[in-house]
């Protein structure tokens, strides 16, 4: 598509966001979640995997272009786990796709925005990702994914 009018950034019309990555979703019960999409949608597990350093366990599930993210915690002090806690389940965090995640990060930090992250970290799927506060987002925790 060729969409850059005046946007001032290669990637099209959304400037640094090239795509919706993924939907994170928040749940109690990983199977539980994976069998219902399932069931209803016929959608299936893409990519299952633990990552260890954010407490989480992860099923993605493929939609189009797009993946839609159950994410379990694997213990008590995942931030998943007191997110669960505080607010139940639900859309936890949305993945926008970057071409370079570092400069995402940096025009986060240069538009005054909190970030979670200092720089980019490791994600899943050999991803590079890094996390924006929802304070200073209009309440959505956001991820950057570079791929
Ligand atoms: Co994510």
């Amino acid at each position: 598509m060729s969409i850059g009018h005046g946007a001032g950034h290669p990637s099209g019309g959304s400037g640094l966001l090239t795509e919706i990555d993924h939907v994170a979703i928040a749940v109690h019960d990983l199977d539980a979640a994976v069998a219902y999409y399932g069931s209803v949608f016929g959608a299936t597990v893409a990519h299952r995997e633990r990552i260890e350093s954010d407490g989480v366990e992860e099923a993605l599930l493929k939609v189009a272009d797009s993946y839609v993210q159950l994410l379990t915690p694997v213990r008590d002090s995942s931030p998943v786990a007191k997110y669960l806690a505080a607010r139940g389940e639900g859309i936890h965090h949305v993945g926008y796709r970057v071409a370079d995640c570092a400069e995402a990060l940096q025009a986060v930090k240069d538009a005054g925005g909190r970030t979670i992250d200092e720089r980019p970290r490791p994600g899943s799927r050999g991803t590079t990702v890094a996390f924006v506060h929802p304070k200073g987002a209009f309440g959505t925790l956001i991820e950057l994914v570079e791929e």
